[in-house]
């Protein structure tokens, strides 16, 4: 209410449109509002003319205006109310600098000057994930006694003769003869066509995601980003000033055309084909090769995020999108935290052989390379078969723990959820009934003990499906069951004050 009468400032801001410009149309607009807001030549509150209105004054097409608008929006710059129209938003995010975020400050901390970078990873744990014991919580992961046993033999090994590499700064990318073992353990696993140099050892996919940041894009770079899409990816994009175009997942994953409407030359794609996160739609054969197209169209590049799918319950692994490219475009990011464990902090990145030296530079500015010492314990957990051993036996585990309980949650949820059973993965989402808020069921659900992602906050875009991401692998059976029936009480309890 407060808003209706706020002066529409914005309909007196003028905004041009260089039609020669190699510039897209809906970037031109979206970067002179943008800019306009971050100066405060358009206040917070005041009232944006609508996208139609716009389109008709600047003589462009009603889609530049939208795509415009759902940039901001997604940014958090504007924010819209149903039937009331769209207006500049009242807090505004930390992208574009520091003299907004001095004058947004409440706290003498804040006002120290920062990088503009640095007020933006301010924000990033904001509305971060809630890792711990407590079920559904993600990140946890299931280890048995031969696995133990087998890592406690081969550490009291290693620690008796410290190799000697181990003394001083080792290889950039992780040793070689380790290199070695991922290249071929990706070869056969998941039609990775790679060789050692390719592959760069990292601190698990995060850091193979910000190298591939570094390395590949600019600040306000398109790139397409899976929606609803993987948080960590969302904020490392943003943190880096880049403008993420959602792009909707359905079944069969990526929805192509729609990234080609929204932006038809994204300078990179970021995709979870195998598994796509939060959704777990697994992306077909058709949509990889449409994909691959539309990124050689845009001279793109694609980066996958291979992150859990050893686990599969059902059916053939697809290839990755990696060993089907043929122009050497894709940067495949992979990681040791769901087919081991989080906090052994290992990952890959496979690059292509062109990007060696540019990947070789920023490793060298941000880490000088990963760890040797502990590295040799998982080249030889790795080499000597007691990985794939350890993959068989949890992917056994994972598949009998899902036989049980899916259909014990779906009762328990009954009639306010619905729940496909997962073939592949760690995690599956509880799809709630849309009158149901996921947020508030998951808050109900932490006063119960139990921890749940609700995932309409991973749609950027906003207007997302309700639902809860339920991570089942690293706890016992009778703690599942419980936490499943006290989830359905939380969800009993929501339904029942509307
Ligand atoms: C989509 C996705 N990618 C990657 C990861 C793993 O990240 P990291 O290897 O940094 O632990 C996760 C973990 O939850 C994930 O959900």
């Amino acid at each position: 209410m407060r808003r209706t009468g706020q002066t529409k400032w914005a309909e007196l801001r003028e905004i041009t449109v260089d039609r020669d410009s190699t510039t897209q149309i809906s970037r031109q607009i979206y970067l002179q509002l943008r800019q306009a807001i971050i100066s405060r030549a358009l206040p917070a509150g005041s009232r944006l003319p609508s996208s139609r209105i716009l389109s008709e004054r600047l003589q462009v097409s009603r889609t530049s205006v939208v795509t415009a608008f759902d940039n901001l929006l997604a940014e958090g710059f504007i924010e819209g109310k149903k039937g009331s129209g769209t207006f500049i938003a009242e807090h505004l995010p930390t992208v574009g600098g520091r003299g907004l975020m001095r004058a947004a400050a409440s706290d003498s901390a804040s006002l120290r000057m920062l990088s503009d970078a640095g007020y933006r990873y301010q924000d990033v744990l904001r509305e971060s994930t809630v890792f711990n014991d407590r079920p559904f919580s993600p990140g946890r992961v299931s280890v048995d006694v031969p696995t133990i046993e087998a890592w406690r033999q081969i550490t009291v090994r290693q620690a008796k003769s410290i190799a000697t590499d181990v003394l001083g700064y080792g290889d950039l990318f992780g040793r070689e003869s380790f290199r070695q073992v991922i290249a071929e353990y990706l070869r056969a696993f998941r039609s990775v066509n790679c060789t050692a140099d390719q592959v760069i050892v990292t601190s698990g996919a995060q850091q193979g995601i910000d190298l591939a940041i570094r390395v590949l894009l600019n600040a306000e770079d398109p790139v397409w980003i899976e929606e609803p899409g993987y948080r960590a990816v969302q904020t490392a994009l943003r943190a880096a000033n880049i403008i993420t175009v959602p792009v909707p997942v359905d079944e069969s994953g990526l929805c192509v055309k729609v990234g080609l409407e929204k932006e038809p030359r994204p300078r990179a794609i970021f995709v979870t084909p195998s598994h796509q996160y939060p959704t777990g739609a697994v992306m077909s054969i058709e949509r990889r090769y449409e994909l691959l197209h539309a990124a050689n169209e845009a001279d793109a590049w694609v980066v996958e995020d291979d992150y859990d799918s050893e686990f599969r319950y059902e059916g053939a692994p697809l290839p990755s999108l990696q060993g089907l490219d043929q122009s050497s475009r894709v940067i495949y990011v992979g990681t040791l935290s769901k087919v081991l464990f989080p906090g052994i902090r290992t990952g890959f990145l496979v690059v292509p052989l062109d990007l060696v030296e540019a990947f070789r530079g920023a490793r060298f500015l941000t880490d000088r390379g990963p760890p040797a010492a502990h590295h040799g314990v998982l080249e030889e957990f790795m080499r000597e078969g007691y990985f794939t051993s350890h993959i068989r036996r949890m992917r056994q585990r994972y598949s009998s723990i899902l036989e049980e309980f899916v259909p014990h949650l779906r009762s328990a949820l009954e009639p306010f959820a619905t729940i496909a059973t997962p073939d592949c993965g760690m995690r599956f989402v509880a799809y709630l009934r849309e009158d149901i808020d996921d947020r508030e069921v998951a808050a109900e659900a932490a006063r119960r003990g139990v921890v749940v992602r609700p995932i309409s906050p991973m749609y950027l875009d906003g207007g997302g499906r309700s639902g809860l991401d339920i991570c089942f692998t690293g706890y016992d059976r009778t703690l599942l069951m419980t936490a499943a029936t006290r989830l359905g009480d939380s969800v009993r309890h929501v339904a029942s004050r509307r």
